[in-house]
């Protein structure tokens, strides 16, 4: 059966990424084409042994593609994924354009993979903190059921572009230069500073980043019941999200019991011996497929409450290993559209 694959956003952060991911986990696609905007169409990225020449995305792109990776950003999923999904091709979708659809999935295949079945063409991939988040809670949550969730996030400049990665690499080169950092991507330095800012303000004085944690994580674990508060913050790491995570939960864990869970949870690598000063990190979680979790321990504060420090790839886990792994069980579970 032959499969054609596209990468939409090819030449961005998460594109590159999904294709080397396709490249390693050996896809089983018979042909795979890089699209991207007109501003880089014609310039060619590494594949396999070779490379592959970018296309410029267009209404027609879609007639012999089965199988859609976007990462082109939001408008261009409104646009464009309606339109491939019409010409029969199936859509995984990293934007954040149709993730809260109550007609489109939203998917972690840890987590909910049956999700899958009801697709009608688009499948969203969630938020990067979503992912990691919700890979670390629901073995806790089929366990004990989560009532609360308390969140804060240090999350990397590589889950805002190429762009991003390169402003925080030129505001270091300036400051150990002694010039005047320049600020474009964010409205401040991100270089050795910290900003509890990511996305857009909203009306509830949270921002858009806060809000996609509250409302995914309910969506994804397909239990409206869980209270959800977050604070997402960017900090000056290249590659790699942490989170400091407090649950409350029905039933009691101990710490004991939430490792012995969290040991045997899908995607999850424990990584907790204080003694040894083992903790996960962003330096060694990137380039990792795992969702690590560690510094596992009961809160003090509440009866029933648990603290865990989870780290994870946000360009792998959080985007593009997520967004493939969907595909392999469209793939494996006969639910392409064509
Ligand atoms: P291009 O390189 O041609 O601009 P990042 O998140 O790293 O900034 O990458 C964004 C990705 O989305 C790039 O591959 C970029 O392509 C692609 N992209 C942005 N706008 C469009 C568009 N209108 N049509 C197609 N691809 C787009």
């Amino acid at each position: 059966h032959d499969l054609t694959v596209a990468v939409v956003g090819a030449t961005g952060a998460v594109g590159r990424e999904m294709l080397k991911i396709l490249e390693e986990r050996e896809f089983p696609a018979t042909k795979v084409r890089a699209l991207a905007s007109s501003r880089s169409a014609g310039s060619s990225l590494p594949f396999q042994n070779g490379e592959l020449i970018v296309e410029e995305l267009t209404e027609a792109s879609f007639a012999d593609i089965d199988l859609a990776l976007f990462s082109a950003g939001g408008e261009t999923s409104k646009k464009f994924a309606p339109i491939a999904a019409k010409a029969g091709c199936t859509v995984v979708d990293n934007s954040s354009a149709w993730r809260m659809d109550p007609e489109i999935p939203l998917v972690v295949p840890e987590v909910n993979p049956e999700a899958l079945k009801t697709h009608k063409g688009i499948i969203a991939n969630p938020n990067c903190s979503t992912i990691q988040m919700v890979v670390a809670l629901k073995p806790l949550h089929d366990a004990a059921r989560i009532k609360r969730v308390v969140v804060s996030t240090y999350q990397a400049v590589s889950g805002s572009g190429n762009k991003a990665i390169e402003e925080l690499r030129k505001q270091v080169t300036q400051l150990f230069n002694m010039q005047e950092p320049e600020a474009k991507v964010y409205p401040h330095r991100i270089a050795f500073n910290c900003l509890p800012h990511l996305d857009a303000f909203l009306d509830n004085e949270y921002t858009k980043e806060e809000m996609k944690m509250v409302d995914e994580t309910k969506k994804i674990m397909g239990d409206d019941s869980i209270r959800v508060t977050a604070t997402t913050v960017r900090v000056p790491v290249f590659y790699g999200h942490s989170e400091s995570i407090n649950i409350e939960t029905d039933l009691k864990l101990t710490s004991r019991e939430a490792r012995a869970l969290l040991s045997q949870a899908p995607g999850v690598k424990v990584l907790d011996n204080p003694a040894e000063n083992i903790y996960p990190m962003p330096i060694n979680a990137a380039g990792e497929d795992e969702t690590f979790v560690g510094r596992i321990r009961e809160d003090e504060s509440i009866d029933n409450g648990l603290n865990v420090w989870v780290v994870a790839d946000n360009i792998r886990k959080g985007a593009a290993l997520n967004t493939v792994q969907i595909a392999e069980v469209l793939i494996r579970e006969n639910l392409l559209l064509s």
